[in-house]
């Protein structure tokens, strides 16, 4: 009876994985982690996956994940469950949404990190870990993200967006003048490289632009910029602070899907990066610059390219980074002094101290 009363004290965390995304199967593997660090002296999970075709489902712990120590074949079991979305002030006891506290969504990619799935958790009243709707969606827009980091005086590569409607206005050689030979031409709002190609002829840049058209209706294309890649991760609401850098080692021609998640030794992780004092400092000022600029909250990893003569250029800002037990996130913050189940329990917290801090807005000028 003691048992059951402690564990109701508990603060009930719903964790939310899968998805219809490309990064369904990483954020399993984001998911597992989390949920096995989770500190239980403070927090109760309550599982939530979304299947490749969109189902809410609720799951049991003990069985949730097919082949979970194999990155390829990872896949959600069978559901406990299914879960009614009911928008709007939840009052269905019955509903497992009533009883959570907080939650923290991990799901990378489009509808997952992009401010839409941020969009539906405001509906529901909840709190929830990461940067909101607007912070989210410019966040996982390449073309307006750049935009804003120019106007807060960071430095970005140079580069034209390019939507259907003006393909034909585009002429190669003067995108070449413009930004050089080598060009990066990326959909804007995607992620895990899909889509993104390097060229260096009129026929790749053709072919890039016509590939890239599949995945979104606005593309950017980039100078290439030749130089390190370099990672910081950003952590807090009001006073963001940034952990020790780390470095992408590209095994290919650049960091490319392969790269990123089929070949083993597509890409080295150095963490911490070797970088001298100077540097540090100086990426983990850029990266709360950026954090700032595009208005994040909660978390972010803030990607940067780093040239010879060590000129510092934000690439992008990924708010629901990877989570996995080796990734860049959290692997920076343990090597910064903060262990995994520490970080979980500081986003939680920043997540609830948020919800707190916009409650007590005003929602009319009656009131
Ligand atoms: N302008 C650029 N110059 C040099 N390399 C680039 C440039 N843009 C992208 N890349 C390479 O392509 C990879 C993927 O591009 P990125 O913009 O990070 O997209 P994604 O959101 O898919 O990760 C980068 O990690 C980097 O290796
Ligand atoms: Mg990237």
């Amino acid at each position: 009876m003691n048992e059951r009363k402690s564990a109701m004290e508990k603060t009930k965390v719903g964790v939310i994985f899968g998805g219809k995304s490309a990064e369904h199967e990483v954020s399993l593997q984001s998911a597992k982690n989390i949920i096995d660090a989770l500190d239980r002296t403070k927090f109760t999970p309550v599982l939530i996956g979304i299947d490749k075709e969109g189902n809410w489902h609720e799951y049991e712990e003990g069985n949730y994940l097919l082949n979970e120590d194999d990155p390829k074949r990872i896949a959600l079991n069978k559901a406990k469950r299914g879960i009614l979305l009911h928008l709007g002030k939840l009052e269905d006891e019955e509903n497992v949404l009533t009883q959570l506290d907080v939650l923290f969504p991990i799901n990378h990619g489009t509808l997952g990190e992009d401010g839409t799935l941020q969009g539906m958790l405001e509906m529901l009243n909840l709190p929830y870990v990461g940067p909101n709707v607007l912070s989210s969606a410019v966040c996982m827009d390449k073309d307006i993200a750049k935009k804003l980091l120019q106007l807060a005086g960071i430095r970005v590569a140079k580069g034209v967006t390019l939507t259907k409607g003006m393909q034909g206005e585009v002429v190669y050689e003067e995108l070449v003048e413009e930004l050089g030979e080598v060009l990066f031409i990326k959909p804007a709002n995607q992620g895990s490289s899909v889509g993104v190609s390097k060229v260096t002829s009129k026929e790749e840049f053709l072919a890039g632009v016509e590939d890239a058209f599949l995945y979104d209706h606005k593309l950017v294309v980039e100078e290439s910029v030749v130089g390190r890649e370099i990672e910081v991760s950003v952590l807090g609401n009001e006073h963001p602070r940034a952990s020790v850098p780390g470095e992408i080692l590209p095994q290919t021609e650049f960091y490319s899907y392969e790269s990123k998640y089929i070949d083993e030794k597509g890409a080295k992780l150095e963490m911490p990066a070797k970088v001298s004092e100077e540097l540090e400092d100086r990426l983990k000022k850029e990266a709360i610059k950026a954090f700032e600029a595009l208005q994040c909250e909660g978390l972010a990893r803030v990607d940067f390219f780093v040239t010879e003569d060590e000129s510092i250029y934000v690439n992008e800002l990924n708010t629901l980074p990877g989570f996995t037990k080796i990734s860049m996130y959290p692997k920076l913050w343990e090597l910064s002094g903060l262990a995994y189940t520490d970080l979980i329990t500081e986003l939680l917290q920043l997540a609830m101290d948020r919800y707190d801090r916009n409650q007590k807005l005003k929602s009319s000028a009656f009131e």
